[in-house]
């Protein structure tokens, strides 16, 4: 995908306000009026004169595409028009921040109709719902200031905009997938770069530092969450935090890792040799998650049954780890009786798009079924989501001694075998892929083949 020319063109915000619209109308056959949003507004730092920092309001910026803090937009149901508030001008503040965005520049700058100051938004508002009969002004509840008054209006909905806008975003346009592959670019060459310099660093944050300096430096400057450095065992905590140990004599690094392009995720996960030489039971452990992965992506195409192919993931894991013997019995029992959650205890993975954990999903965490229970995405995946496709096999003392202790599980796990893998830690391997009407198209780039990883560490 060239996503660097797609990407001179304008976020397609007045087509998201169609489809919004277009949903809103699925559900509420005669609805007519205007959609309301606002972004997200600057805070201060509790007891401090700095703004805390700034992350846009994702519903805002699906029917904008704009990023700046403290405005507002009404789009109008019947005549599609959008129109865009943003700060005026502050003389005072202008000595310390310098000039805001102007509507000339913002009209040039976003898909709307409009660009007018957050100052005449009540006089618009009213001026609307003065030319309608019998019209709705859409909102989403608590994300209306104060000052802002819908009176003018027949009726006011809080109940719909927000999940409209929710199932909207699961299927993306081809803007949405270019900056969801910029973001997959910019992310998979930094991991890279920690790749190699992987053997010559003496503490995870180390590394972590140079992920977010290639970022960054790349045009990245927000990352979709927090990363995860996690040398040796600590890979085996999902969402390990700390990334400040040192990393002298362990023996794997799993680097869960990725930047955002304006308000668009990635999400990446890349697991290696530290020295640059898998172990025997390094390598093996890699060589099934890899085959996870790779059988799962082979299986999507549009409509596919995302639970269906998070059970494949614990199918392949239940073959490959009765062939290292870690497992015993039969492989049908083992996945009925649910033991590979023991090794495999997340999802497949989940929705990607404004969020890293996007809308749409359906999860069921409460799931009486342990191998379902975390699983973000339920049901069937439509062409043009975006899923992240990350198995993972982990040797978590806390998770598995209570399969050890419970007869139920303790017949299918050779504790012996088993003990020679603790120091694998955790291996997982994360792509971001777009499920297309015959298939799948990988946006992550990042090196994942084992051999292509051990030369380039050795050569590092
Ligand atoms: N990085 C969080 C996740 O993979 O879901
Ligand atoms: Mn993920
Ligand atoms: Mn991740």
């Amino acid at each position: 995908m060239d996503f660097d020319a797609i990407l001179q063109g304008k976020y397609p915000a007045r087509q998201h306000a169609r489809r919004v619209v277009d949903y809103i109308r699925s559900k509420v056959p005669d609805a007519t009026g205007v959609l309301y949003l606002e972004s997200r507004m600057t805070k201060l730092l509790e007891d401090n004169d700095e703004p805390e920092p700034f992350r846009q309001r994702r519903f805002f910026y699906y029917l904008t595409g704009c990023e700046l803090a403290d405005s507002y937009v009404i789009h109008d149901m019947d005549s599609s028009k959008t129109t865009l508030f943003i700060p005026p001008i502050n003389p005072e503040s202008v000595i310390w921040s310098g000039l805001p965005v102007s509507a000339e520049e913002a009209m040039q700058k976003y898909d709307v109709d409009e660009v007018k100051y957050t100052t005449d938004v009540n006089a618009q508002l009213a001026h609307v719902a003065g030319q309608k009969a019998k019209s709705t002004v859409f909102a989403i509840p608590n994300q209306v200031s104060e000052h802002v008054t819908f009176l003018g209006f027949d009726n006011t909905n809080f109940s719909i905009l927000k999940e409209a806008i929710e199932v909207c975003r699961v299927v993306k346009d081809e803007y949405e997938l270019a900056m969801i592959a910029k973001a997959n670019d910019i992310s998979s060459k930094a991991h890279r770069v920690v790749m190699e310099r992987a053997k010559h660093a003496k503490n995870e944050r180390e590394l972590e530092a140079r992920f977010l300096a290639d970022c960054i430096s790349a045009g990245a400057r927000n990352q979709a969450y927090h990363g995860i450095f996690a040398g040796g065992k600590a890979a085996a905590t999902l969402h390990y935090v700390h990334n400040n140990a040192p990393l002298k004599g362990k023996l794997n690094l799993l680097v869960d890792a990725g930047a955002e392009w304006d308000c668009y995720a990635s999400d990446i996960t890349r697991t290696f040799p530290i020295n640059g030489k898998f172990t025997k039971e390094s390598r093996a452990i890699y060589d099934i998650v890899l085959k996870m992965q790779l059988e799962c992506i082979a299986a999507l195409k549009e409509d596919v049954l995302w639970d269906d192919v998070h059970l494949l993931a614990h199918k392949v894991a239940i073959d490959g780890l009765l062939e290292l013997g870690i497992l015993k019995g039969d492989k049908d029992e083992i996945l009925a009786n649910r033991t590979s959650v023991a090794f495999f205890p997340h999802g497949l993975g989940h929705y990607l798009g404004m969020d890293t954990h996007d809308t749409g999903g359906n999860p069921n965490y409460a799931d009486e079924d342990t191998l379902f229970r975390y699983l973000r995405v339920r049901g069937r995946v439509p062409a043009g989501s975006v899923v992240t496709v990350e198995p993972g096999i982990y040797f978590c003392s806390f998770i598995i001694e209570p399969f050890l202790k419970d007869p139920k599980h303790a017949k299918y796990i050779d504790a012996e075998v088993l003990e020679r893998y603790w120091d694998v830690g955790g291996v997982r391997i994360e792509d971001n892929v777009v499920v297309t009407k015959g298939g799948a198209e990988n946006l992550t780039t990042a090196i994942k083949d084992p051999d292509h990883i051990e030369k380039i560490i050795a050569s590092s």
